[in-house]
């Protein structure tokens, strides 16, 4: 619809219209095809009549259920504007791909930009137009459940990976494909302090935008349609009545002009913050921050227009947040297609098909971390007689907790893909143990008492389900064991403060161990457990993740070798829970204990428990074998006009050809406030061939040196600098070189 058109029907709304349109209400309120559904409405408080007004619904999916509920809706219309259809679509929507902490550990974001591309043309499909995706909060503490949704710890990492998640679901948006993106949290959701769901997030400025903001910023330059808001409150002020996160930084600073929506009820929790006396002050606060949906709450709904008449908000208000609404719909081109192509047809055509299998699969691969490789044990070799143990052997449980529109029923479960590559009389599966037991995290996880029956066994039942593991290992040459924490265990509410595996599965690992066998262990988790107890127990660790619809293939894709393990961690795993929040991009302090002259007592460390990670960002084996050298500058000074090429000699001294993810960083020296001792600034995937010498090249520039200095403006300081490059960022292959000022 021409802007001008739409400009007129804004004008022809009444404000109750208008008011509908800033509403987004739940599926239960749209389901059923009679007009009151009195249950949802009492339970929320809103009126009948503004439900049939809201102009948005979120998590409901299905070509023939959006296509029925937009006819209803759009009958009942008196101006025909289209419902817009949204929903959490994370990491996949019915092809489901690993947790966002595996694509992180992909490097690779043009294949993540693809599989976000066709995640994007199977929600089409199905009547979804916007997915509450990508979740590009910095995360550095997995006690926080929903770490599982980030790509991790590095701004710079998590902004690439934000841009190109965007760039996929937004792929041809004009030309009538893709779907809009909806970034969250907005702002720094992923800083809850103590790991603790939901809560308070406190930092200084300097570290908000050096270290938070880049990944929302990303999103918002790659043309990013609507943001959300997070739960927490950032500074004293929660971000949904953040004037100064959502005016002053992401409108007038970035130049958002795109729709602002709460996170869930997050309107109404301005109450519980403290901040809100009641409903009504709320929904005054939430409009003046701009928020434009108030999703699933009834304050814009019931206080919205007294608000209007008492005079306490401008009409001008919020006829701004109704026209950035309808914009956003006629982007969509809902006023001349509401369904947008949505069809039982076109399901059948894009939903989980060959091609998109084989893309998760490839995805999935990449995202596999080798830990641990002692002696070589990996890759299998498909003659050994292997045993594989554990809860998640024969599970399809591999979709994680945020695959909300996925099936387990299509997953390739890792038994089914080790039939693929054993014969029966070389390979016997026991489960050993289930998943979850713990009386105490069972009743934590919402789940009925009825329903928890399931999950623990009598004395008598573990005991007969570990022996039948002992009798399928014990004629094996290697064990392959499968753990790791439950689906209900991560995600959204799902914060833990013990990250070590279970105690039902470290007996079965000890009693395996007991059989003198090798051990193959490979971890099922949505967060970075630790594994510090059980890692001088295995010979090797994949770290799997959630892997998604094709996570048994990619398992067995990286035993057996089919494919040579690439994937390097965006986040670090801890030693001991006690060091969190653990990351590698931290500051010197005063008494580094690599470089103070005090004794070792009296430096930055504990007198308990290492200081370092058990694994650092950026590590992760594979089965070629890499070494970096002759790291070079071609100069050692530049100004801010020009740049410094890097260049850096990648042997590989095996017979196996693989892929290396080179990474680069800097530290800045001297600030004028205190700078990381290492930050990543560039990254490249290469090729290396089996017996060969690669030589790899960056361009060190200006921006790569900007931050947010003592006077807060982005920019870079002459000084020196320190450049490292490797696989990791506990690489010690380093160089130097001066910025000056001429
Ligand atoms: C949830 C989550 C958010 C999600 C929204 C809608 O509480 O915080 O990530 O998109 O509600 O389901």
């Amino acid at each position: 619809m021409q802007l001008k058109k739409l400009r007129k029907l804004l004008n022809e709304l009444t404000v109750t219209e208008k008011v509908g349109q800033l509403i987004q209400l739940s599926g239960e309120f749209f389901e059923s095809s009679n007009d009151i559904v009195v249950g949802p409405e009492q339970k929320l408080g809103i009126s009948p009549k503004i439900v049939n007004l809201s102009g948005s619904v979120l998590n409901v999916a299905g070509a023939k259920k959006t296509r029925e509920i937009q006819d209803r809706y759009m009958a009942k219309s008196k101006h025909h504007i289209p419902l817009l259809f949204m929903a959490d679509i994370i990491y996949g929507y019915k092809t489901i791909y690993p947790i966002p902490l595996g694509l992180g550990a992909t490097w690779n974001t043009k294949l993540i930009r693809d599989a976000y591309k066709n995640t994007a043309s199977e929600a089409k499909a199905s009547g979804v137009q916007v997915a509450f995706a990508p979740m590009v909060d910095l995360v550095r503490d997995p006690r926080w459940g929903r770490v599982l949704e980030s790509t991790g710890e590095d701004p710079y990492l998590n902004s690439q990976f934000s841009s190109s998640m965007v760039e996929g679901l937004q792929n041809g948006l004009n030309e009538g494909h893709g779907m809009a993106s909806c970034i969250k949290h907005f702002a720094a959701y992923g800083a809850a302090e103590s790991g603790k769901e939901y809560n308070t997030t406190d930092m200084s400025e300097y570290r908000l935008r050096n270290q938070y903001l880049p990944s929302y910023k990303a999103a918002v330059d790659s043309g990013v349609k609507m943001v959300m808001t997070s739960f927490n409150s950032l500074n004293g002020v929660p971000a949904t009545a953040n004037e100064w996160l959502m005016k002053k930084v992401l409108r007038e600073e970035w130049g958002f002009e795109g729709v602002l929506i709460s996170d869930y009820a997050a309107v109404s929790e301005l109450v519980a913050h403290g901040i809100a006396e009641d409903n009504r002050m709320a929904t005054q606060q939430a409009l003046k921050a701009t928020v434009d949906i108030d999703m699933k709450s009834p304050c814009y709904a019931n206080e919205l227009e007294p608000l209007l008449e008492n005079g306490s908000i401008s009409e001008e208000k919020v006829n701004e947040a109704v026209w950035r609404v309808l914009k956003l719909k006629n982007e969509l081109g809902l006023f001349e297609d509401p369904y947008r192509g949505a069809s039982e047809q076109a399901e059948r055509h894009e939903l989980v098909s060959k091609k998109r299998r084989e893309l998760a699969r490839k995805v999935a691969d990449r995202a596999m971390v080798l830990l641990k490789n002692q002696n070589n044990i990996l890759p299998l070799n498909k003659n050994q007689k292997i045993a594989l143990i554990g809860p998640y052997a024969d599970s399809q449980e591999l979709i994680g907790l945020w695959a909300v529109h996925g099936n387990t029923k299509d997953v390739i479960s890792i038994s089914q893909a080790f039939r693929e590559h054993v014969t029966k009389q070389n390979l016997k599966i026991a489960e050993g143990t289930n998943i979850l037991e713990n009386k105490e995290i069972l009743n934590n996880t919402g789940i009925s008492s009825d329903e928890q029956k399931s999950f623990v066994l009598t004395h008598e039942e573990e005991s007969q389900k570990n022996q039948e593991a002992i009798e399928a290992a014990k004629n094996a040459d290697v064990v392959v064991m499968v753990l790791g924490e439950h689906t209900l265990e991560s995600g959204e509410a799902g914060s833990k403060t013990n990250l070590t595996l279970p105690d039902n599965q470290l007996k079965l690992l000890e009693k395996i161990r007991s059989l003198n066998k090798k051990i193959v262990l490979v971890v099922i988790s949505g967060r970075p457990l630790v594994l510090s107890n059980i890692e001088p127990q295995v010979d090797a660790i994949i770290q799997a993740w959630f892997p998604g619809t094709e996570g048994g293939h990619a398992v067995a894709d990286v035993i057996f070798g089919g494919f040579n393990p690439s994937g390097r961690l965006s986040m670090s795993f801890p030693y001991s829970v006690g060091q969190l929040p653990i990351y590698y991009n931290h500051f010197s302090t005063g008494r580094s204990p690599e470089t103070s002259k005090h004794s070792t007592r009296y430096t930055a460390k504990y007198i308990d428990t290492p200081v370092k990670p058990l694994y650092p960002f950026g590590f992760g084996l594979s089965y070629h074998h890499a070494i970096y050298s002759n790291l070079r500058l071609n100069k050692k000074t530049m100004n801010k006009e020009d740049n410094i090429k890097v260049s850096v000699d990648i042997r590989n001294d095996s017979e196996v050809a693989g892929e290396e993810t080179v990474q680069l960083y800097i530290r800045d020296v001297v600030g004028s406030i205190v700078r990381p001792v290492k930050e990543l600034k560039s990254f490249k995937k290469v090729a290396l061939p089996a017996n060969s010498t690669i030589t790899v090249s960056f361009e060190v520039t200006n921006d790569m040196l900007k931050f947010y200095g003592r006077d807060l403006n982005y920019e870079s300081e002459p000084g020196n600098f320190e450049i490292f490059v490797g696989n990791n960022s506990e690489t010690d292959l380093k160089e130097k070189f001066s910025l000056i000022d001429e």
